[in-house]
């Protein structure tokens, strides 16, 4: 079949997670689902919070005419003025609808920024571990993504990035809570990199944007994100509901730009733009008006919060070090020997599925998602015994 040269690169090289997903699938079939501890997914389990089916419902039923029409490629007015009362909200800003652009999740709204944004031979730089599909987004719009260390706590390395920008900068790319390590950045980290940027556009005449990456926003086990639009005019974030309202299947998310990004209306106009000619046309109608009733709803993260001690009790006892995780659901763990590839294999031969550092650009380490019952981590506790011969 005569598929594009890159995309039968890309079926080569094609996600460790999926690959995980598939061996996972196949195991359980093999050895019955109940026998397999399935840790390689971030596809939340928990339900979405009680009021999302009541506004679900009202919604259905009013079905206002014309309420499945075209709209804005922006999304609804009204739904973009609540969700820019709650982005200001949180992010320690004045923001209104015009602020706001609704996005096919947060991998739509990130596609429609490296879409407005990129020119040819651009780069953007982000830190390692990252979310595995940075690289194709950013490629797919002509860009290069240059990955950059953290610090050891995984922390961004406010330096490491100073070391790389260049005229050709187009963006610093960060996710906070973070996956795979459930990091939060500190306020005083993003004050640090804010500062930096603007050094760096101060000197060099063009200054990158910062893009926060925030589907993660609401899931955190300790206080709340720290604002990202205050620190740095020349910021944009995404957010998503996939996971902080467990409703990945649904598709639905935002682009919140700063109020002091420079030349705003052509950022804005680029960002609705992308919009259109990506294909989205616009975000789903219906779940639009759902979410705009549900700023105030949450998933209850204590359901993850009892898996991440429980999950980290199985963990001290089999010896495995990890990263303390401030948020997000996942656990990101040392190999033994450093050797992901080989610790994942051991794993998988005892019914355990993570998922190999190397996909995250982070060798060395194994991502288990939690997203998984109680009981599923409790159980897993004599196959990581096994694993690490105690
Ligand atoms: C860091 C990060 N960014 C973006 C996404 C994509 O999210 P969405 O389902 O909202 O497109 C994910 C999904 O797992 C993610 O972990």
């Amino acid at each position: 079949m005569p598929v594009a040269t890159s995309i039968k690169e890309s079926l080569r090289s094609s996600s460790l997670i999926r690959k995980m997903f598939e061996e996972g699938n196949r195991l359980k079939k093999l050895y019955g689902a109940e026998n397999v501890f399935d840790f390689s997914l971030g596809n939340p389990d928990v339900e979405p919070p009680p009021a999302f089916h009541a506004v679900f419902l009202k919604c259905a039923q009013e079905d206002p005419k014309g309420s499945h029409s075209y709209m804005q490629n922006a999304g609804y007015p009204a739904v973009r003025e609540a969700l820019a009362c709650k982005a200001g909200r949180e992010h320690n800003v004045t923001l209104d609808a015009d602020h706001i652009i609704m996005s096919v999740g947060a991998a739509g709204g990130l596609n429609v920024v490296f879409k407005s944004i990129l020119n040819p031979g651009d780069e953007i730089i982000v830190s390692r571990p990252y979310f595995v599909e940075y690289r194709s987004y950013v490629e797919n719009h002509g860009g290069t993504l240059v990955p950059v260390d953290t610090l050891p706590d995984f922390n961004l390395d406010v330096q490491a990035i100073q070391s790389r920008l260049s005229p050709k900068t187009a963006g610093v790319l960060i996710n906070s809570p973070h996956n795979p390590t459930g990091r939060v950045y500190p306020a005083a980290t993003l004050a640090a990199l804010a500062d930096c940027l603007c050094n760096h556009g101060k000197q060099c005449g063009r200054y990158p944007y910062l893009i926060a990456d925030e589907p993660y926003r609401e899931i955190v086990y300790n206080g709340v994100v720290p604002p990202v639009l205050a620190v740095y005019d020349e910021s944009i974030v995404i957010n998503s509901y996939s996971k902080n309202l467990s409703l990945p299947g649904e598709r639905i998310g935002y682009i919140a730009v700063s109020p002091t990004i420079a030349d705003k209306e052509t950022v804005v106009n680029a960002l609705i733009h992308s919009t259109r000619v990506l294909g989205f046309t616009n975000a789903p109608a219906l779940m639009q008006r759902i979410v705009a009733e549900l700023t105030e709803a949450r998933v209850d993260t204590s359901v993850y919060a009892r898996r991440l001690a429980a999950f980290k009790k199985v963990l001290d006892a089999a010896g495995i070090e990890y990263a303390q995780p401030d948020g997000a659901f996942y656990l990101f763990c040392k190999a033994p020997d450093a050797d992901d590839k080989a610790f994942v294999e051991r794993l998988k031969q005892n019914l355990i599925l993570g998922v190999p550092g190397t996909g995250f650009g982070s060798p060395g380490w194994v991502r288990f998602a939690y997203c998984v019952d109680e009981t599923i981590i409790e159980h897993s506790k004599n196959a990581f015994l096994k694993t690490m011969g105690k």
